[in-house]
């Protein structure tokens, strides 16, 4: 492990933008396809993986939500949490707050409770295990009508105090956030927050409509705020968080490559840019991954590294006494950098 990484697994981290449905990774999805007698169009886990290039979000779209149809039982939701926070946990992170898409199983059948319950105990067993906090946010597919979100929140009341916010994702061209206003209006007034995916492949003006319609505490990619200057200003002013993806943005082609991405520039700006994976198995990286593909691509100091993990945990929803038990952890480290250098770093090593 070279020393940038290191540091990288180091740092406590949150992950504040990461699709459960994102996790599930070709040998899981195999073994699921068989467990169900599902018969896939691909030969092989390698070929599955092989087919993973996409031309833009709703080419990745469309084989995504033919990958989830393999989820099932609760046991399946299980197996999906289970193993992506396992794989965090060796990233370094310490919290996470997962999306998770209900429609996208309740519309094939599978009951909004099997969805949950499978999620939250491997959510829980994460807890008790390892102290890994969590968030639950449940996500609307933009691309279905407002009044079946509306039927959606209403089925997930019943399920109100394992849910902590509401997001919006899946294809943002033409469906702007204010398509959702009502339902967000609805979540808000149950007392959950809002985030909402907005200036990925939109425009800035359905930033503009996610922070004044739908009220959101963070923008989720957010990186196309860049086109319009009183808005990037806005948004460093007000500290509204980008949860940023790297690597989820290259492989859509929201930028052609990671030199080009702004996310320095974002952050030079004063703007509060957090790193995370989006759809780790499909994207080819987990969230140091990401912070690595980044810094070796637009020469992120140790700083920016620091930086970017005090952003997460500053931007992540955690009860404000632990964020100032990781804020503290991560200055530390950054104090022993700055005095010693990455080569008098412990090394990074976890238990399992
Ligand atoms: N669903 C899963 N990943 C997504 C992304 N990057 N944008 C919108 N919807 C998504
Ligand atoms: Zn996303």
């Amino acid at each position: 492990m070279d020393l940038n990484e290191n540091l990288v697994r180091l740092l406590p981290k949150a992950e504040l933008h990461l699709h459960i449905e994102g996790t599930l990774e070709p040998e899981l999805l195999f073994e699921l396809a068989g467990k169900h007698g599902i018969v896939l169009e691909y030969e092989s886990v390698e070929a599955l993986r092989a087919a993973y290039q996409f031309s833009d979000l709703q080419d990745f779209l469309d084989i995504y939500y033919q990958g989830a149809s393999v989820l099932r039982d609760e046991d399946d939701f299980y197996r999906l949490t289970s193993a992506y926070l396992r794989r965090a946990r060796q990233d370094g992170v310490v919290h996470v707050e997962i999306f998770f898409d209900p429609q996208t199983h309740t519309g094939r059948g599978v009951a909004f409770s099997t969805v949950i319950e499978g999620i939250s105990r491997a959510l829980d067993e994460a807890e008790r295990a390892w102290g890994m906090s969590y968030r639950l946010i449940l996500c609307f597919l933009r691309h279905l009508s407002a009044a079946e979100a509306m039927a959606t929140l209403e089925q997930a009341l019943p399920y109100r105090d394992r849910i902590f916010a509401v997001g919006l994702d899946s294809s943002e061209q033409g469906h702007p956030p204010g398509k959702f206003t009502a339902v967000f209006d609805r979540a808000r007034a149950e007392g959950l927050l809002t985030v909402a995916h907005a200036g990925e492949e939109g425009p800035p003006e359905y930033i503009r409509q996610a922070l004044d319609e739908l009220h959101v505490s963070r923008v989720d990619h957010g990186v196309r705020c860049e086109e319009d200057a009183d808005l990037c200003r806005r948004l460093a002013q007000a500290q509204i968080p980008l949860t940023v993806c790297p690597l989820s943005n290259i492989k859509l082609g929201v930028f052609s490559r990671m030199e080009d991405h702004n996310l320095k520039r974002l952050m030079e700006a004063g703007l509060l840019v957090t790193l995370n994976s989006d759809d780790p198995a499909y994207f080819g990286g987990y969230v140091a991954e990401n912070y690595l593909a980044a810094q070796r691509a637009l020469g992120l100091s140790t700083d920016d590294i620091c930086q970017l993990a005090r952003n997460s945990i500053q931007a992540s929803f955690m009860v404000s006494s632990r964020k100032r038990h990781w804020s503290g952890r991560i200055d530390a480290i950054a104090a022993e950098v700055s005095t010693s250098g990455l080569e008098r770093l412990p090394a990074f090593a976890q238990a399992d």
